[in-house]
């Protein structure tokens, strides 16, 4: 079996990992997670250019992944170049904000772009609504609250309401936004909220992400068997973070936890919870 590495700032990764998953193909899936980190949306672009592929590089000499996900638009945006010059000997897919599937469904020709601050004024992010929504109108709206929504709902909590109704506000009340019928979810975060997302919007919408997207490339690359896919292992930046999360973890088959030391050895640690 082909073993995927899947990577994010924190629990966003998840939500590729479940598309992977549902798609049906056999393969081993290990995760990792920059939780000492987050969020990487209110992070220094440097910053997080430097750290992803250190990290990867650190965690992918140990684990021998076949092909490694970022799964995180933040760091795909700023990070994916620098990480495969890095890692040259292994194929890495990143993920990017799926404007063009949302342009292509949209009626109305206005387009929510919900994303992380940094995603939504990337370059990264300018060059796709040039090249695929030129003639649509984008109404872009960053919240790193929402990501700690998605961290607090898949930590047990209750994820803070006031800040999914505020995003929603902020979209569907922006000039323009009375007519959005489609919203690219630009953060892998925001997919593991969609039912709260949908439920504070005012009106039913085609909310458009790129887990599937990204599963049928790790498809092509990994040439896996139809089946079943494993969980393997799982490696957290913070010792908190694989604490807290580990019911999220290990409700999707994850058995063996890793505590990573911090930069620049990010030794790994088996992690024994309790
Ligand atoms: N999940 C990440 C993304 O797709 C970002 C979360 C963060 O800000 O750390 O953009």
């Amino acid at each position: 079996m082909k073993r995927v590495l899947v990577f994010d700032s924190g629990v966003g990764g998840l939500s590729v990992l479940d598309a992977i998953v549902a798609s049906g193909m056999a393969v081993e899936l290990d995760y990792l997670a920059d939780t000492a980190w987050l969020p990487y949306g209110l992070k220094p672009d440097e910053a997080v250019a430097a750290r992803v592929p250190a990290l990867i590089g650190a965690v992918a000499a140990n684990w021998a992944p076949d092909i490694v996900v970022i799964a995180c638009n933040t760091a795909s945006t700023i990070a994916l170049a620098g990480t495969r010059a890095a890692i040259a000997n292994l194929p890495i897919v990143g993920v990017v904000p799926p404007i063009k599937p949302a342009a292509a469904a949209t009626k109305t020709g206005v387009i929510g772009l919900l994303a992380t601050p940094a995603t939504v004024r990337r370059a990264y992010t300018n060059d796709l609504i040039a090249q695929f929504a030129a003639d649509k109108r984008v109404v872009r709206v960053g919240s790193s609250a929402l990501v700690e929504a998605a961290e607090a709902k898949l930590r047990g909590q209750i994820p803070d309401h006031a800040s999914i109704e505020a995003a929603m506000a902020e979209m569907f009340g922006a000039p323009g936004g009375d007519s959005i019928d489609v919203v690219a979810l630009s953060c892998t975060h925001f997919p593991l909220l969609g039912q709260e997302l949908a439920g504070a919007a005012p009106r039913a919408c085609l909310w458009v992400d790129s887990g599937a997207a990204i599963a049928r490339r790790v498809r092509d690359l990994a040439q896996p068997q139809t089946g079943a896919a494993r969980a393997g292992r799982a490696a957290f930046t913070d010792a908190a973070s694989a604490s807290a999360l580990h019911g999220a973890f290990l409700g999707r088959g994850f058995r063996q936890f890793s505590q990573i030391s911090s930069a620049p050895y990010f030794a790994l640690a088996p992690f024994n919870v309790v």
